[in-house]
């Protein structure tokens, strides 16, 4: 009998430290090999406690001692990882205790109370930038699209694949293209460590991350618009349009940028899927479930689908300059309506967004049939590998649609 035990553990804020423990044992009894295993399990506590505790914002000497022994991973990556932050919260933005005295605080999920508690913080370190994306703030009006992806750390994929296709920096007819991934950091320790360092290689590569020190959840997306406005207040406030949405969307830049040449950069545009007369959505199970404690209004100002919204740069600027006086709303795209409504701006429908994909009109029918994307401006839901097949579709001087396809819109 042969037994092979083996633990690993790994954590640093330079890299890794490996433990490694193997047992062997050939035809030992059962209570000896018990015995082992207890130790074993008792090392192992032990060293986990030392990782954690030990070898904090430290330079330990025995882990300096591993680092220069450890394996190539460092001489793979030429970059330098990120220093991990240890604070959770600025000094200067602390918790709002005084949420606890809501009526049935206790009561809502940990996520809401959590949002209600931060709600007041907006000043967050960005651990990436790129000042120079539009050439500066003076330059930055020979921008004519910025394309602004909402893109969480751990999509990888959707960022690569949207480099090469719709979001590639480039020009048409002499209309300069932008791109930029707007990111928080993960919420699991461990991953977060891998994930910086992965936007960091992204960000050397491309020069397109903007990376802010909060969690990239779902409730923190306001806070990324928000965040986002800001940064573009200071460096790039010259772009003619922005592109603001998701990266699982696939986007028609060509159609995009024909239909924003007749437009006015400096007057009010505001386009996507319009959604009016809706309100909150009060059941504790919904991902979109906002209690009266956060907002007791019934009711959400016309706004569009968050999934892709084409503005101005006029536009822009009075989301920005109306934000500061607008308290943080956990859904992002109904924020943005909020910021519109105080300057009495109404969003608007284009029948070319389509933040509910595309409904064919017969199950016969294949709605991957580039025929109905050739028309649009933009599609949400595309995984990685249909957005580059759809793009190269698209382009494709022989594709032949006959007549034109009727498009329904999805429900
Ligand atoms: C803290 O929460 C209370 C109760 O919701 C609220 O009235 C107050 O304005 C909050 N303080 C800050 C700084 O946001
Ligand atoms: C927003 O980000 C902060 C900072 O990382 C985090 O502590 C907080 O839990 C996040 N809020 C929500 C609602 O996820
Ligand atoms: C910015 O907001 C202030 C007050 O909130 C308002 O007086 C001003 O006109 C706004 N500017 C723009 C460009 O919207």
């Amino acid at each position: 009998m042969k037994t092979d035990w083996f633990v690993l553990l790994g954590r640093s804020a330079h890299g890794f430290v490996y433990f490694l423990c193997s047992y062997e044992t050939v035809n030992m009894r059962l209570s000896f090999i018990k015995l082992e295993a207890i130790i074993l399990l008792i090392l192992g506590l032990a060293g986990l406690l030392f990782i954690i505790y030990g070898g904090e914002d430290r330079t330990e000497p025995s882990s300096v001692h591993k680092e220069e022994h450890k394996p190539t991973i460092q001489s793979l990556l030429t970059v330098v990882p990120p220093k991990v932050k240890k604070l959770e919260w600025l000094p200067g933005c602390q918790e709002n205790k005084s949420v606890e005295s809501i009526v049935d605080f206790s009561k809502l999920p940990e996520h809401i109370k959590d949002f209600l508690r931060y709600r007041h913080c907006r000043s967050f370190p960005q651990i990436l930038n790129a000042p120079d994306k539009c050439g500066g703030p003076a330059a930055s009006k020979n921008v004519f699209l910025l394309l602004a992806i909402k893109s969480s750390p751990g999509n990888y994929e959707r960022r690569a694949v949207i480099r090469q296709t719709w979001g590639e920096e480039t020009s048409y007819k002499g209309a300069h293209v932008k791109r930029i991934f707007l990111s928080g950091t993960s919420k699991n320790e461990r991953e977060d460590r891998h994930l910086r360092h992965l936007l960091q290689i992204e960000s050397q590569t491309y020069g397109d991350i903007l990376q802010w020190d909060f969690h990239d959840t779902f409730f923190n997306l306001t806070l990324k618009q928000f965040l986002f406005h800001v940064w573009l207040d200071d460096n790039c406030p010259g772009a003619n349009y922005i592109f603001n949405g998701d990266d699982d969307v696939f986007v028609n830049t060509f159609n995009v940028i024909t239909y924003l040449q007749s437009n006015e950069p400096d007057k009010h545009l505001f386009v996507g899927q319009l959604i009016a007369n809706v309100g909150p959505i009060r059941e504790a199970g919904s991902k979109y479930y906002v209690p009266v404690q956060v907002t007791a209004s019934d009711s959400y100002p016309m706004y569009c689908g968050g999934g892709g919204i084409l503005m101005s740069k006029y536009t822009a600027h009075v989301i920005y300059n109306n934000s500061h006086d607008i308290q943080l709303f956990p859904i992002d795209d109904v924020y943005l309506g909020m910021c519109l409504a105080k300057s009495k701006l109404v969003p608007a429908s284009h029948m070319g967004m389509r933040t509910v994909g595309v409904h064919v009109p017969s199950a016969k029918l294949d709605s991957f049939n580039p025929c109905y994307y050739r028309e649009l401006l933009m599609v949400h839901r595309f995984i990685p590998y249909q957005m580059l097949v759809m793009w190269k579709a698209i382009q494709d001087p022989h594709l032949d649609c006959g007549q034109k396809l009727a498009i329904y819109l999805g429900t």
